[in-house]
């Protein structure tokens, strides 16, 4: 597809497949989904971008689940891949917003596209618009899928649609529930879609071979969704009464009065992790902030996590946590305890015990509520190395892959499978020491 811009500015990009249906398709509610980098976001963005330039005074809305993830995710390729000539030549220009407007990309033809993410939807889901992009779809609820619908009424486009982007979920997730029932359409990407990766003659390219190299990396629920693209639950599902619907909630401010605690596992090829919890008077636990980082040092991970809670003023932002409970390294513990300036105690890592009691935080009690949960947006920053090997990059993220280690001769099930479950033991340290009482005998040395 080439677009002439001015004499002498032309756009070149050859969508193929699904990303050339999305290009052709009118319905209101679009999903285009598909395994790992088969060129998903790239489409939408050109179409977004495209339909900005070829209609005069329209408006248009790229959005994710948070705007810090959009920043660093989508609006990227957006300026790089797809916009950077337009934005050279100030046929687009970047407007960072005001108290009263979102901020957005402002082309000369009247035409807007708008950012921002459903974390802070006021400024965003005030105004009207004729076409929008959701990057990541899978981590938006229903219910914002559908506000964002109700500000689809600009009028300035004879046509107006809501774009999903997403790699496949569990086959439950409301968007294949609502694309099965006919109301929104998919649209399946795959790799023979992305050029930069695989030629016209199914070959791959050699981008593409070290692409596919990660990707064949991947094992269990991960390689099935992001490799193959299917919308597969992890079988042998250790919490299989996690429901994100029920037990990952939006973040709100916890009352100074609720204890805190720290957890921490530590590595370093595998990520290290530290996790803050909110405990409230019935007992509730609340993860509210998570460091999530592979090849970070101990010192650095304490000095940041400090820094987290306590001003340079030496003042505390926050409740100091009641207790750091601790993975078993006894230098890598001293590390702590000193970049930290905070003592620090044994976790008890008894695994099964642990799992039944995180099983049965999961469960909803006779209240309706459950007796953990997880914040949205609780992992500070996403780990990009990671984030690159398709990786979990948070706890939350860990949860439907962690699975039960299959034994040889379909015997009952005894372990995890030791894999992915850095978050799911710190998870489970936090709850051990408060559900399964006791502490560990054993002394530090150190
Ligand atoms: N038609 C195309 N022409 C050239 N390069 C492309 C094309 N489609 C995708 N690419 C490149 O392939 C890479 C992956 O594309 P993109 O990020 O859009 O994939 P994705 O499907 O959104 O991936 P993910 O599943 O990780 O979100 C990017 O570097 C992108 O620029
Ligand atoms: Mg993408």
């Amino acid at each position: 597809m080439t677009t002439a811009l001015d004499q002498d500015t032309t756009v070149r990009y050859e969508p193929r497949g699904a990303a050339r249906d999305l290009f052709r398709s009118r319905d209101s509610e679009i999903v285009i989904a598909g395994p790992a980098g088969t060129g998903k976001s790239l489409a939408s963005l050109f179409r977004v971008h495209l339909a900005a330039l070829h209609n005069p005074g329209i408006r248009c809305l790229i959005i994710r689940k948070t705007a810090v993830s959009l920043g660093s995710t989508t609006l990227v390729t957006y300026e790089k891949k797809v916009a950077a000539d337009t934005l050279a030549r100030g046929i687009a220009r970047w407007y960072g917003g005001s108290p009263r407007e979102a901020p957005c990309y402002r082309y000369s033809n009247g035409s807007v596209i708008v950012v921002g993410g459903m974390d802070k939807p006021q400024k965003i889901m005030s105004a009207e618009y004729d076409l929008v992009f959701a990057d990541e779809a899978t981590e938006l609820t229903e219910t914002d899928w559908e506000s964002i619908a109700t500000r689809l009424r600009n009028g300035a486009l004879s046509w107006q649609q809501q774009i999903a982007a997403c790699n496949p979920e569990r086959p439950t997730h409301w968007i294949k529930q609502r694309c099965d029932q006919g109301r929104a359409k998919m649209l399946i990407s795959r790799h023979r879609d992305n050029p930069a990766y695989m030629n016209a003659d199914g070959t791959v390219t050699e981008q593409g071979r070290d692409y596919f190299a990660k990707l064949d990396n991947l094992t269990g629920v991960r390689a099935l969704r992001l490799r193959e693209g299917r919308w597969a639950a992890a079988e042998g599902l250790i919490y299989d009464g996690y429901d994100e619907t029920v037990h990952l909630i939006d973040a709100f401010k916890i009352p100074n009065e609720w204890g805190r605690w720290m957890v921490v596992d530590f590595g370093f090829t595998n990520p290290m992790i530290i996790q803050w919890w909110a405990e409230d008077p019935d007992g509730r636990l609340y993860l509210y902030r998570e460091l999530y980082h592979s090849r970070r040092l101990v010192e650095d991970m304490a000095r940041q996590a400090r820094e987290l809670m306590v001003y340079p003023s030496g003042q505390w932002r926050e409740p100091q946590p009641r207790a750091v409970i601790c993975d078993h390294d006894a230098e890598d513990r001293a590390t702590l305890e000193k970049y930290l300036q905070l003592g620090t105690q044994p976790a008890e890592k008894k695994v099964r015990a642990g799992i039944q009691a995180v099983q049965s935080r999961f469960k909803i009690q006779p209240d309706c509520k459950p007796r953990i949960y997880i914040m949205r947006g609780a992992r500070v920053e996403r780990d990009p190395e990671l984030d690159q090997a398709k990786k979990p990059t948070s706890t939350e993220e860990e949860i439907v892959g962690y699975v039960w280690a299959v034994k040889p001769g379909g015997a009952a099930p005894e372990a995890p499978l030791k894999e992915n479950d850095h978050g799911m033991d710190t998870m489970r340290y936090v709850v051990a020491e408060r559900d399964l009482g006791g502490r560990p005998r054993m002394r530090w040395v150190g």
